[in-house]
């Protein structure tokens, strides 16, 4: 390979109590699809925005085309023709698409006082129309999913013009369709000379379309390598450095026939449509089926978060009305959510907080008040569990890698002790390693008679988890498998299988 377009070498980053960066180096050539990979808070965030200007390196050189550079903040990097999408979004939910693509950079008209709207919304459909993308420029991101949110970042950082393109785990929330979408503009990217530093814990992904992955573990730069000559096998193993917690076997303990949970004739719109199921103690059951299905609205009726138009629901043969989300709570039910920046997290607190607040409330009300050793062992005690990489439990979680933040949500729903736990993607942005250990604790809570609803994207996550499996397309429940009966054929079937 020729002159690489972008080098870095010798990167070193401190944060307060965290060595984040030892001597990192990337180096990206120009057409390349270069994947970085490492386990939740390896450092590839934080690489790639000293290299975008978000933060600034302690030591080290960046040299673009051959010239160091420096790269004091975000308008610098987007000068030098450096653009990041990153891990979690940051468009203006009030403006239009329009608005957010040209923001700071809106076409002016008469003496320039003015925003040429017209010229603004016609530069952004051109944008859209390259990417193939059916959007109105006009329309406000607040009304957009997180997917397509995602296609007006990457409009965003094409305006400028980029170069270099870091996308920070940009299908963690995109259905198969959009991926391939996502794949095709990459490609497009790729023929016209750009180079992409993609990063993704979806091993599969990496197979297809990178050219080279390098490999961070503990702030560490492990090796470079190239894809073709590499299993997936062997990317992981320098990954984790060590052996991981394999289970290949199937969950194997029964669910009782005890029922926790019934749901009958569940009706919202058009997004849940007669949905009729049952959940029993200690069971898993999987939820399945393609984004958009309406899977998540189905748990959020559940958890009391948007009112049903009709149907039943009944706790312990008990009928109940949910009427908002601390109702739920009452009678035990907790709600992972798949936006969890928005509806987990209080990014401006401390990681003990977020994962004790759910519990705090009900000790509380028991004892009068709780605890702060309490709080503090039990915190310590999740931590450990989920291996949620942080200096200590009183750092901001806005400090945490995505990963981690991740894991602070799960350990807040299982501090709180719930009887029925809904957890919507609860892997996503998580590494290979935590993943598995995430399964472990999730056999352990049905084994302990916890009964888990699981929704899923991941066939194979479903395939291993479930007891059961519903499946759902469309806002209805197409079809039903048992353990032993389900396939990704099966599940597949179901999934597309439209009732007008
Ligand atoms: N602003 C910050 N202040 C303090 N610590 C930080 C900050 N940003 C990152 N860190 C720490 O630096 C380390 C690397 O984090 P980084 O976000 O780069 O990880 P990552 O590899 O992107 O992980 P993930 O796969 O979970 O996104 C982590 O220990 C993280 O907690
Ligand atoms: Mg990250």
């Amino acid at each position: 390979m020729s002159e690489a377009l972008v080098r870095m070498e010798g990167i070193e980053k401190h944060f307060p109590g965290v060595h984040a960066l030892h001597q990192c180096r990337l180096e990206l050539a120009a057409g390349e699809v270069h994947a970085l990979v490492g386990e939740n808070g390896a450092g590839k965030s934080t690489l790639m925005k000293i290299a975008t200007g978000v933060y600034q390196k302690d030591e080290g050189r960046i040299i673009l085309k051959g010239k160091e550079v420096n790269i004091p903040n975000t308008r610098a990097a987007q000068q030098l023709g450096i653009s990041m999408i990153h891990q979690e979004l940051n468009l203006m939910p009030d403006l239009t698409i329009a608005q957010n693509i040209f923001i700071g950079r809106e076409p002016r008209k008469g003496i320039k006082l003015f925003v040429d709207d017209r010229k603004l919304n016609d530069q952004a459909q051109q944008l859209l129309n390259e990417m193939n993308l059916q959007l109105d420029p006009r329309t406000k991101v607040s009304e957009l999913t997180v997917a397509k949110q995602q296609m007006v970042e990457i409009a965003k950082a094409l305006s400028f013009q980029s170069e270099v393109l870091i996308m920070d785990e940009p299908t963690a929330a995109l259905t198969n369709a959009e991926i391939e979408e996502l794949f095709r503009i990459i490609e497009q990217l790729r023929g016209r000379g750009v180079g992409i530093v993609y990063i993704s814990h979806r091993m599969e992904e990496l197979k297809r379309i990178t050219d080279r992955i390098t490999v961070m573990r503990d702030g560490r730069y492990i090796d470079t390598v190239q894809t073709k000559d590499t299993s997936i096998d062997q990317i992981i193993a320098m990954m984790v450095g060590r052996e991981l917690y394999v289970s290949t076997q199937q969950t194997t303990v029964e669910a009782s026939e005890i029922r926790v949970l019934e749901v009958t004739n569940l009706n919202r719109g058009s997004a849940v449509k007669d949905v009729s199921f049952h959940l029993a103690k200690g069971e898993i059951l999987g939820f399945a089926g393609l984004m958009g299905a309406g899977r998540t609205e189905v748990a959020r009726a559940i958890f009391g978060a948007d009112a049903i138009d009709s149907g039943d629901i009944r706790i312990h043969g008990h009928k109940v009305q949910l009427k908002a989300p601390h109702d739920a709570v009452k009678h035990g039910i907790g709600y992972l959510s798949e936006d969890r920046k928005r509806y987990g997290l209080m990014v401006d607190m401390d990681v003990k907080t977020n994962i004790a607040i759910a519990s705090y409330r009900k000790a509380r009300r028991l004892f009068g008040w709780m605890h702060d050793g309490k709080i503090d062992q039990s915190a310590s005690h999740f931590v450990e569990a989920l291996q949620i990489k942080t200096p200590s439990i009183h750092q901001q979680v806005k400090f945490l890698s995505g990963g981690n933040q991740q894991k602070v949500v799960i350990g807040k729903w299982l501090l709180r002790d719930c009887d029925i736990l809904i957890f919507d993607e609860p892997t996503r942005g998580i590494d290979v390693g935590a993943k598995t250990e995430i399964y472990k604790l999730l056999d352990e809570l049905a084994a302990q008679g916890k009964s888990i609803i699981m929704i899923s994207s991941e066939l194979p996550e479903i395939l291993r988890m479930s007891h059961r499996i519903m499946v759902m397309c469309e806002g209805r429940i197409t079809g039903e498998l048992r353990q032993q009966d389900a396939t990704q054929e099966a599940i597949m079937k179901y999934a597309t299988m439209r009732i007008s």
